[in-house]
């Protein structure tokens, strides 16, 4: 269904004192009729937390001296796949800061490296803004997925998130590139960033479906003390939750992830955020050592049952909602898949 700005606008004002059950009912239904009861799963792979950017919200950003850096080397990733190979794992979501220190030869092995040990597998990419040619050779290396949030469809908005360096326009590029090599693709936003209206989030919308990405993330935006924007409040859940119903909406076959930052501001915001839509979980893999060291907010849940390590734990609380885990690649049902 696609939306006028006007409408979104219309249903982010109707359910902002709280979600109504009938956007909820609907959006639940529309994942119902593409997926059924499957919720897939992904092992999220955060190898390095060294990043050249300054994003003005970004607990790992170049600016912020208080971060321990580390960077995973090949051998300690293709040991995280092996962990998520033995739980059962099929994707690999492969994500870390624009980290200058790992060339564009050095991503393509590693992604040739996983596709040669796990042939039927699906390895994601989230390592930011790169030139088409660079993206073409991690294509060609194996890659099958990227995700690149645009963060805000409105101009001016970027601007007040991002230093001057960084503009909507090249990172709008950016995912026109990604799609037009045959990559699925992800785009996604905050919901509550800093100085964020009604009608920009009504802009995320209107983007995505010009964009039409195979993949969208959204999550709450979330102070880190040390931003700049440590004293913002952070998104609301029900907005957060109402986004998610929209998209569903927009982008029926949408893969929708509950995030990480759902999970961070609300202990059942996962399973409310698949109530809502959303169909993809992403345990995070990453080894134990560093996992508090990739804190791009502040609370993120990195242990418990978002890890990999307690998947059955979360495959419990994905049951106690009428869902089901689902281990298969799960790729985008509007693509074949390079195989086939
Ligand atoms: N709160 C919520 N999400 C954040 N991200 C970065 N910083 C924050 C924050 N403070 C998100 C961005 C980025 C993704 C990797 O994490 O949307 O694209
Ligand atoms: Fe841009 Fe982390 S520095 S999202």
């Amino acid at each position: 269904m696609a939306f006028e700005k006007s409408e979104v606008l219309e249903i982010i004002k109707e359910n902002k004192a709280g979600l109504t059950r009938e956007l909820k009912e609907k959006a639940a239904a529309q994942r119902e009729a593409v997926f059924g009861n499957s919720v897939y799963v992904r092992g999220l792979i955060e190898f390095t937390n060294y990043c050249k950017n300054n994003c003005r919200y970004c607990g790992i950003r170049c600016g912020n001296t208080k971060v321990n850096r580390y960077r995973l080397t090949k051998e300690e990733i293709l040991d995280c796949c092996r962990m998520g190979a033995e739980l059962g794992f099929n994707t690999y979501v492969l994500q870390g800061g624009e980290d200058p220190k790992i060339s564009d030869r050095e991503v393509c092995d590693i992604v040739y490296s996983i596709k040669s040990e796990f042939p039927d597998c699906a390895v994601t990419l989230s390592i930011g803004e790169r030139e088409k040619d660079v993206y073409k050779a991690f294509f060609e290396a194996g890659a099958d997925r990227y995700l690149l949030r645009h963060e805000t469809a409105n101009d001016s908005h970027y601007g007040r998130l991002h230093p001057k360096e960084m503009s909507l326009s090249h990172r709008k590029k950016c995912l026109y590139d990604l799609r037009n090599i045959g990559f699925q693709v992800g785009a996604g936003f905050m919901v509550g960033s800093p100085y964020q209206t009604d009608e920009n989030l009504a802009e995320d919308i209107m983007f995505l479906q010009e964009l039409h990405p195979h993949m969208v993330g959204i999550g709450p935006f979330v102070p880190h003390k040390d931003t700049e924007f440590k004293d913002f409040p952070q998104g609301s859940l029900n907005m957060t939750l109402v986004m998610l119903c929209i998209t569903r909406l927009a982008l029926p076959k949408v893969l929708l992830p509950a995030t990480t930052a759902l999970g961070t501001i609300s202990p059942t915001g996962r399973e409310e955020g698949i109530l809502c839509g959303a169909n993809v979980v992403m345990p995070n893999l990453s080894p134990i050592g560093v996992r508090h060291d990739y804190s791009l907010y502040d609370g993120k849940i990195c242990m418990g049952d978002e890890a990999a390590e307690c998947i059955s734990c979360l495959g419990r609380r994905v049951e106690s909602i009428g869902c089901k885990l689902d281990f298969s690649r799960g790729d985008s049902p509007e693509i074949k898949t390079k195989k086939a």
